[in-house]
């Protein structure tokens, strides 16, 4: 829906339930900012997409027939935050669907150094892509520029790979998917006990995460963090307003034996204001070998990565450190996404995966 009633200031104010009917375009996945435009039915969807990509993808007719989907488009990967797997991620994901790519990544390359805004070099990637897939340090920048692109009625589709503090929908995707995989056998994501640890206020992983979480039923959150690094009002409200069952606690190991998933965090400290992360005690908030005699035997480790000293390297080689599958997920989701944002998904499923 094009909906030009609104000045970008209003429209950003507006609470998510009303300005989703916004972001329905081409389909309702047409700009994918907030991992609360996912409800369960799309999310399973995605991962049997991604299930299927992953299975065409290891033969050579399978991986030709996808290459030959969207060899029409090109897309910019516009990551002005530092990123390693995300970047390399959606890079590989648009090559497995014969997408075209550009990138920018150091502004000291572009025109934004001469004094031009995000807001015109987006209208300029539009000029000549037609998937503009973004990493900013500003956190309303990929709404933004859905905002805009709709209003001029240019058909470019957006993904937030990751919008400063706020969100990281994408992550949240894969971190479901890797769930639904491990927990295939045991009765699915539903019912089980998920511990999200570390820096809650400021990391936009965990916020996408206990907004995905609401599509599964009798969940039990546990939110381990320092004092000062809890869940923001909103996302309490959030999970208070969805009837989320949740604790808040600084207490990692005694938490340990409850939980069926681990999901650790790294401290946001590149928002710091005033090196506030330098005075808060982290290594509480740290995985150790020791740890694992605590955890339940099928429970799974996770991590959205990069990690400093969250999860000690001693831990990779145990069998519920899911963290390095974690990342090779997020391959096949985002392939899953953008193959699902063209109306793909039916011409992949038809596919014959024994060519
Ligand atoms: N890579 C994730 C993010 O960009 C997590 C992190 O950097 O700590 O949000
Ligand atoms: N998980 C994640 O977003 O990693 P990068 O910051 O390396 O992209």
């Amino acid at each position: 829906m094009r909906d030009f009633k609104y000045k970008w200031e209003e429209f950003k104010k507006l609470p998510f339930g009303t300005k989703k009917k916004f972001f329905i375009r081409e389909n309702e996945l047409s700009y994918v900012i907030f991992a609360q435009q996912f409800d369960r039915k799309k999310l399973q969807e995605l991962f049997a997409l991604a299930d299927k990509i992953r299975e065409l993808s290891k033969n050579k007719a399978g991986a030709d027939s996808l290459q030959n989907l969207l060899s029409h488009k090109r897309a910019t990967l516009f990551f002005s935050q530092p990123s390693t797997r995300t970047f390399k991620s959606f890079y590989n994901a648009c090559h497995i669907l014969g997408i075209k790519t550009t990138e920018l990544r150091d502004g000291t390359s572009s025109s934004q150094k001469k004094g031009e805004s995000p807001e015109d070099t987006i209208l300029t990637f539009a000029s000549y892509t037609d998937l503009i897939i973004m990493r900013n340090s500003e956190e309303w920048l990929a709404e933004k520029a859905s905002w805009l692109l709709n209003k001029k009625n240019r058909v470019v589709k957006i993904i937030n790979a990751g919008s400063g503090k706020d969100q990281h929908p994408t992550q949240s995707l894969l971190d479901a998917y890797t769930m639904e995989i491990a927990f295939k056998d045991k009765k699915g994501i539903d019912g089980k006990t998920i511990a999200i640890v570390g820096d809650l206020k400021r990391g936009r992983a965990a916020r996408s995460l206990i907004y995905i979480i609401k599509n599964y039923k009798n969940i039990k959150l546990i939110l381990i963090s320092p004092n000062s690094l809890k869940i923001e009002p909103d996302v309490r409200a959030f999970l208070k307003r969805n009837k989320i069952k949740f604790t808040e606690t600084s207490d990692l190991k005694s938490n340990l034996n409850k939980c069926d998933v681990i999901y650790m965090t790294r401290i946001q400290d590149e928002y710091d204001v005033n090196n506030e992360s330098k005075e808060i005690d982290y290594s509480a908030f740290h995985l150790k070998k020791s740890h694992l005699r605590l955890i339940k035997k099928d429970a799974i480790i996770m991590h959205p990565l990069p990690r400093r000293d969250e999860i000690n390297i001693e831990i990779d080689d145990d069998k519920r450190a899911w963290y390095w599958k974690q990342e090779r997920n997020g391959m096949w989701i985002r392939a899953a996404l953008i193959a699902y944002m063209y109306g793909m998904q039916k011409e992949i499923m038809n596919f014959n995966s024994e060519l």
